[in-house]
């Protein structure tokens, strides 16, 4: 939208994040606004970890329509919102918030956002063996979802007592019981023959240091499904590796347009423009 452009009616969506100025979720929902026409508006806030309760009084008290939440704030945003979806609370993060009438209502889109491409691609995570690396906030969403979709999902972490602790909140929560392993080579080199599905949910591969990848090509074969949350390259190395091992591969991407476009629809409730999304993301990550 033009500054032109914007009217007396003009609703208000955003994201909050430290830092933020990276965000490509701005260009993304911008570009679906246009396509379908509509009077809103998606602007970037930087708020620090200090400004957060601010924030959210902010967004009620100028009614802004709905917010994405990022990095550090997807925990901590849940105590200032009238209510939180079971999923969100279950997996313990929020990153939408819609304001519904005056009432901040918290959602959870990257898990489902994570599941989508998969089922695109028709892959059924159930029965699944499914390594996770990594045991963020990102790869707490994944192990949520995956779990309750019937895979048999083993982490490794590079800090093991992180994972340890992960492992017994998503199971409590999932009801089954996951395998938790130190991330290293000997523990790889066991998992990855029989692993169906390998998602890397680390930072590992993300640019400036895009030649770097937890799994060499040796442990990657044909048939295998491999994910990757970093989608800056947009092909990790650890994809280009997948690919030339004959492995099906979904970008990182795919994760973020998605958990973008169920967004979009809490705020709208309409469908969002898929394609549309993930041309303005493609196109912001190579400028
Ligand atoms: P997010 O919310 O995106 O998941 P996060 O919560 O900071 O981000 O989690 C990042 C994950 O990447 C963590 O599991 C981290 O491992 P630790 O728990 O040991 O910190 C993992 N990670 C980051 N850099 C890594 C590296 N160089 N090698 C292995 N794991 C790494």
């Amino acid at each position: 939208m033009l500054s032109e452009d914007i009217t007396g009616r003009t609703r208000l969506c955003g994201i909050i994040g430290d830092p933020v100025e990276h965000s490509i979720s701005p260009v993304m929902h911008n570009a679906a606004f246009k396509k379908l026409g509509l009077d809103y508006l998606y602007i970037p806030f930087h708020v620090t970890p200090g400004n957060l309760r601010r924030a959210m009084e902010g967004m009620r008290g100028l009614n802004i329509s709905g917010l994405n939440v990022t990095i550090p704030h997807k925990v901590e945003v849940m105590q200032f919102l009238d209510s939180v979806d079971p999923t969100a609370e279950k997996i313990g993060a929020v990153n939408v918030v819609f304001n519904s009438g005056g009432l901040l209502q918290g959602f959870n889109t990257d898990a489902e956002g994570f599941l989508q491409p998969l089922l695109e691609k028709k892959i059924d995570p159930k029965g699944k063996n499914v390594v996770i690396l990594g045991a963020g906030g990102a790869s707490r969403a994944i192990a949520f979802i995956l779990s309750e979709r019937g895979a048999d999902i083993t982490i490794l972490n590079r800090t093991s007592g992180k994972a340890i602790q992960f492992i017994e909140t998503v199971s409590q929560t999932t009801g089954k019981i996951m395998g938790t392993l130190e991330l290293n080579e000997m523990n790889l080199s066991t998992v990855m023959p029989v692993a169906d599905i390998l998602i890397n949910a680390t930072s590992v591969g993300m640019s400036p240091d895009s030649n770097d990848t937890l799994v060499t090509r040796d442990l990657l074969r044909p048939g295998m499904v491999v994910v990757d949350i970093v989608y800056n390259p947009f092909k990790t190395k650890l994809l280009m590796e997948a690919e030339k091992a004959g492995a099906t591969t979904i970008g990182g991407i795919e994760m973020l347009v998605w958990q973008g476009a169920l967004s979009f629809e809490k705020w709208t409730g309409l469908k969002a423009p898929l394609e549309e999304m993930r041309k303005a993301a493609r196109k912001a990550l190579k400028a």
